[in-house]
């Protein structure tokens, strides 16, 4: 990870959504998280179920119903997104950064064939002809491994696999040949033999095309197998940010550590909490839950499940340092006394 400069695709900084509660509350979904990508890498972020990743990433495209995007910045190619006009975004989305989604039958239209809607997509951002369209459409299928591509153009999602409407999915993200990709839990939903085949297409296509990615995961270890740099997120909040091999192979937060912990293989490195949870063969697990967007608690919202949680950490939010150049932590554990 380097500094932020001009060479960063995007910069978010300090990013702020929130929502309305009854009452009149602002519920923070983010609250204040900075990272950035560079063209051609990836960035993972981690974290567990409703932590703010998808409303984060999201919130780069302004496509969060409902949300309020209460400060920072989100910097794409030098401009502003948050600062723009549906106008604006309307061309940038789909043309110059794509997202992939959890779920495709909610991206796709039932009523569609695959090849109609890649059509309309390409329609929407490049000045081809219907033939020409068609032609790259099926190109772009074949690129994401799509067997009988003709047969999956003129198909509807329905009578697709769920691996096949991934892919197609997939194909209509990649067809305009965005500069970002964000990829939302791209493979969850599918077994793991094509989890590794989706997972190598990103990679292959991000190596030949330069794009750059956002890869979106509770699973820390699929995401280390793909990202340069990885943001651990936590309640709205990073926990720990940090060039992907340093990491997994010296992580600091605890969250972080459970995380790694809580895997069946650890990440596959020596260091760290890794060794530690193969030399006793237990699988650990993060004690507790995720509280819930309305009962944060104060100070650091990892303390009621943070075993090195003293009396400060339930009181003061901890600041961010950076004990290693490069990778910075937000935990009393790293701040120098305050
Ligand atoms: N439209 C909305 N209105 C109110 N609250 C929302 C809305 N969308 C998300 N939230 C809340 O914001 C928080 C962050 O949600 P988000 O979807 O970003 O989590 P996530 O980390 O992507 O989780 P998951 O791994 O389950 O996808 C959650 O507490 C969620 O309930
Ligand atoms: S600040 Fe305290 S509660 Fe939070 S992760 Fe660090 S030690 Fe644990
Ligand atoms: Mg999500």
């Amino acid at each position: 990870m380097t500094d932020v400069g001009t060479e960063n695709l995007l910069e978010v900084s300090g990013l702020r959504v929130q929502f309305a509660a009854s009452g009149g509350k602002a519920l923070r979904a983010v609250d204040g998280v900075s990272f950035h990508v560079k063209r051609g890498e990836t960035l993972g972020i981690v974290g567990e179920s409703g932590c703010g990743k998808s409303v984060a990433c999201m919130s780069i495209l302004k496509l969060v119903p409902g949300a309020k995007y209460a400060g920072g910045r989100a910097l794409f190619d030098g401009h502003d997104t948050l600062q723009m006009n549906e106008k604006r975004l309307r061309a940038l989305r789909g043309a110059r950064v794509a997202m992939i989604f959890q779920e495709p039958m909610a991206a796709l239209n039932p009523v569609h064939t695959i090849g109609q809607q890649i059509c309309e997509a390409i329609r929407l951002h490049l000045p081809l002809s219907g033939a020409e369209a068609r032609a790259l459409a099926t190109e772009t299928l074949r690129q994401v491994r799509v067997p009988d591509a003709e047969r999956v153009f003129n198909s509807y999602p329905f009578s697709l696999s769920g691996g096949l409407r991934q892919r197609a999915m997939i194909a209509m993200a990649l067809v305009c040949k965005p500069d970002l990709l964000i990829a939302d839990e791209p493979t969850t939903a599918l077994d793991v033999t094509i989890q590794s085949q989706i997972m190598a297409l990103i990679r292959r296509l991000r190596e030949q095309t330069g794009m750059a990615v956002i890869l979106i995961s509770h699973d820390l270890g699929l995401i280390s197998e793909s990202a340069d740099d990885i943001l651990v997120m936590y309640a709205g909040r990073v926990c720990e940010y940090a060039p992907a091999d340093e990491l997994v192979n010296n992580p600091l937060h605890p969250y972080t550590l459970g995380l790694i912990q809580s895997r069946p293989s650890g990440i596959g490195v020596g260091a760290g909490m890794s060794a530690d949870a193969s030399a006793g063969g237990r699988l650990r697990t993060i004690p507790g839950n995720v509280p819930s967007i309305e009962e944060r608690p104060a100070g650091c919202p990892f303390h009621p499940r943070c075993e090195r949680a003293s009396e400060r950490c339930a009181a003061e939010v901890p600041p961010e340092t950076a004990p290693v150049a490069g990778h910075t932590v937000s935990c009393w554990l790293y701040a120098e006394e305050m």
